[in-house]
């Protein structure tokens, strides 16, 4: 039986764990080949290793910091030299330092930016070519619902992910008659290792999350890679410079 994503080529960042490996697991299942990237070298490999038994496609890695454009670039080349292009690009590597705006060191600032905006700005820089070329492409980068709400010591992280959801209208509409679609995924709190940490040590600040939600929950990991799923998909072809919530209702419209 056919798959919606049979023979397509797809990048996917910040894949070693989370919500990266949630996404890559969906699109594997969906026929998709992968590269997978992450400065995590040996939970990649594991990753990596573990995709190949449950879904039997091809999967390869590419390790390092992708805040570096060389880093990116050696992504973007392992799927042309290994794959032959690249269809579908999920810029999902990033995470947030969550405190305080006051509490940020000039450390913390930086690397959130790095970690969230540059990666997504590299991989898209160095994938858009190649997309371009084969009039053909699905980026779907990785946002955050708390932009939309101003949640509680998010700030720093809502000026990256803020960078990213611009970057998503901007680029959409650049590329709209090449066959190229742009479009961000934003959750809420979602049901990670992260907030299971945050929970325990500040079960406060974790509730005042949750309270946010009408559903009352933290989204589950694939109930983000499902969407992302979807907008990797040639069918959603009309969909292009959206920032579609994965938030149980915590921002309407
Ligand atoms: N967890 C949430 O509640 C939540 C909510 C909204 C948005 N998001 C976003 O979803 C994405 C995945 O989140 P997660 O909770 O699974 O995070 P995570 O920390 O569990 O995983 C992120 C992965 O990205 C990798 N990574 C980070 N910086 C990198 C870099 N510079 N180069 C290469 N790899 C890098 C990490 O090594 C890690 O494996 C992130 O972009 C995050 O900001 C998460």
């Amino acid at each position: 039986m056919s798959k919606p994503l049979d023979g397509k080529i797809a990048i996917v960042t910040g894949a070693a764990k989370g919500i990266g490996y949630a996404i890559a697991d969906r699109l594997a299942r969906d026929g998709a080949h992968l590269v997978i990237a992450d400065l995590d070298g040996a939970t990649l490999e594991q990753a990596a290793e573990r995709l190949r038994i449950d879904h039997g496609g091809r999967v390869e890695i590419a390790i390092g910091d992708l805040s570096l454009e060389e880093v990116a670039r050696m992504t973007v080349n392992t799927a042309v030299t290994q794959f032959g292009t690249v269809d579908i690009l999920v810029n999902n590597a990033g995470g947030g330092i969550i405190r305080s705006f006051l509490e940020h060191t000039p450390d913390t600032l930086r690397t959130t930016i790095d970690r969230n905006l540059w990666t997504a700005l590299w991989c898209c820089w160095l994938a858009l070519p190649i997309m371009k070329r084969q009039g053909y492409g699905r980026i779907i980068n990785l946002g955050a619902d708390s932009v939309r709400n101003g949640l509680w010591d998010h700030a720093a992280y809502n000026a990256a992910k803020g960078g990213v959801h611009a970057l998503t209208t901007g680029l959409a509409r650049e590329f709209a008659q090449d066959g190229i679609t742009i479009n961000t995924v934003a959750p809420c709190a979602v049901n990670t290792e992260q907030l299971a940490t945050i929970a325990e040590k500040f079960p406060a600040l974790a509730a005042k999350f949750l309270s946010v939600i009408p559903m009352g929950r933290a989204a589950e990991m694939t109930e983000v890679a499902s969407m992302v799923a979807y907008l990797a998909t040639a069918e959603a072809a009309f969909v292009t410079g959206q920032v579609i919530s994965v938030n149980g209702g915590s921002t309407m419209l």
